[in-house]
């Protein structure tokens, strides 16, 4: 599946535009660690972009949750590896490799980046890291940003916090017009 397929099943799949804005900034934070790290930047955005695919139909049920989106992308003959990033970002038995560690950080790190970008003039453009680390301080700024999925980002995936911010921004403005950021 290249990448405007992938965005037209995950546009089909998502009843909400925030779901599906949401999906694309993850996709757009991987991108960016795939490249800081070498590594596939397809799949890797490609485990960004699905990872919540199922939101809006599993809803508050978190017990489908990823596993409804699995289960989807094996009927489309996703890669694998994909797939076990989709269920690593909600188990934590999937976290076996970089990528599917990666994506809960760029999860949390995404969230915490869209709402910082929603209270700015220029939204994502010129957003600093030293601005971003004042928010995630915040307590009240986004509560459902989980701040320890952040914060353990080096012990994880060995990314000093400082660097693995500046790498999400710059990853979250290459998508941000596409969800009007
Ligand atoms: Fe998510």
């Amino acid at each position: 599946m290249d990448r405007s397929e992938a965005h037209l099943f995950a546009r089909d799949k998502c009843q909400k535009e925030t779901t599906y804005h949401h999906l694309v900034s993850v996709e757009g934070v991987m991108r960016a660690l795939a490249r800081r790290f070498d590594e596939d930047q397809e799949l890797w955005g490609l485990t960004g972009l699905f990872h919540d695919l199922d939101q809006d139909h599993t809803g508050d049920d978190g017990s489908k949750h990823a596993i409804l989106a699995a289960g989807w992308l094996r009927d489309v003959a996703v890669d694998e590896r994909v797939i076990n990033g989709v269920l690593a970002h909600a188990y934590e038995e999937y976290r076996t490799d970089l990528m599917s560690r990666a994506v809960v950080h760029a999860d949390a790190v995404a969230g915490l980046l869209v709402a910082s970008a929603l209270v700015r003039p220029d939204k994502a453009t010129g957003m600093k890291v030293s601005s971003v680390k004042k928010k995630l301080k915040e307590k009240a700024f986004a509560p459902g940003v989980n701040r320890d999925e952040v914060l353990d980002v080096e012990d994880t995936i060995g990314l000093p916090l400082d660097e693995f911010l500046a790498v999400s921004i710059g990853g979250l403005q290459e998508v941000a017009p596409q969800i009007d950021l």
